[in-house]
């Protein structure tokens, strides 16, 4: 297909609706989605996506019921335990995004261990933002450039330099962001690096998500015309 994003990023949403309307519990939900995540990997490397970024764990996510955050904690440790093998076999390049210092020890051991495992693997750039909030890596970004640049550096900030101490940097932004379960907002992901990417809502839950549903987001995508502000060739 011809214009295929170079960076996907989707926020993976209605696992828990998924689960309640086939009467299974949130957790459920949870389970299924992150095998679909798995296989999803594969997919959109086989499309010519090189970069695919996903929104696992909002810094507003702690605040649903403990036995929840724990659940999907558990599965996110055992992503982390278990998917080194597969990420070498499929040659994926494995980063956490979010604010690592606000997870368990071990669970910022094994990621520690998984990205350093993937570090020079030359596929998929596969991102999993955790304990991740836009406002928050923004911010977390200003105070280390403010604690380890001086007072001229600080007052002549570019729009490169904020970019280059976010947990993203050096990834290109999002050329398209797709959410699931029919909800149309952002929820705090990637805040910055959305600035002009093309939006794309899909009505199914994230673990009825396929690649059908894929293909329909890319030839959306492949039909628009991306301005960035100017025109292009015929509208001027
Ligand atoms: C997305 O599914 C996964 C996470 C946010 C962790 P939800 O858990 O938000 O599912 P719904 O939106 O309640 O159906
Ligand atoms: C956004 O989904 C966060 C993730 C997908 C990890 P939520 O389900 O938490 O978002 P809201 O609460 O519906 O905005
Ligand atoms: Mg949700």
């Amino acid at each position: 297909m011809a214009n295929v994003p170079e960076h996907l990023a989707i926020i993976l949403d209605g696992n828990g609706r998924w689960a309640k309307k086939k009467g299974l519990p949130r957790n459920a939900g949870h389970v299924a989605g992150a095998r679909v995540l798995e296989d999803m990997c594969e997919v959109v490397w086989d499309k010519g996506i090189k970069y695919f970024t996903v929104y696992a764990f909002s810094t507003e996510n702690w605040n649903r019921p403990s036995d929840e955050v724990a659940a999907l904690m558990k599965l996110l440790r055992d992503y982390m335990k278990n998917s080194v093998k597969r990420a070498m076999k499929n040659n994926l390049r494995v980063r956490v995004i979010g604010d690592k210092s606000g997870l368990d020890e071990d669970l910022q051991d094994s990621i520690r261990t998984l990205e350093e495992a993937t570090e020079l693997n030359t596929g998929l750039n596969f991102t999993i933002a955790l304990n991740y909030g836009g406002r928050d890596e923004i911010v977390r970004a200003v105070r280390k450039l403010a604690s380890e640049k001086d007072i001229d550096f600080m007052r002549g900030l570019t729009d490169k330099d904020l970019s280059c101490a976010l947990d993203t940097a050096g990834m290109p932004d999002p050329d398209l962001l797709i959410r699931t379960c029919a909800e149309e907002r952002i929820s705090n992901f990637l805040l910055w690096q959305l600035a002009y990417s093309e939006f794309y809502f899909a009505d199914v839950a994230w673990p009825d998500f396929n690649e059908a549903e894929l293909d329909k987001a890319l030839e959306s995508y492949a039909s628009r015309t991306r301005r960035f502000g100017g025109l292009v060739k015929g509208e001027e």
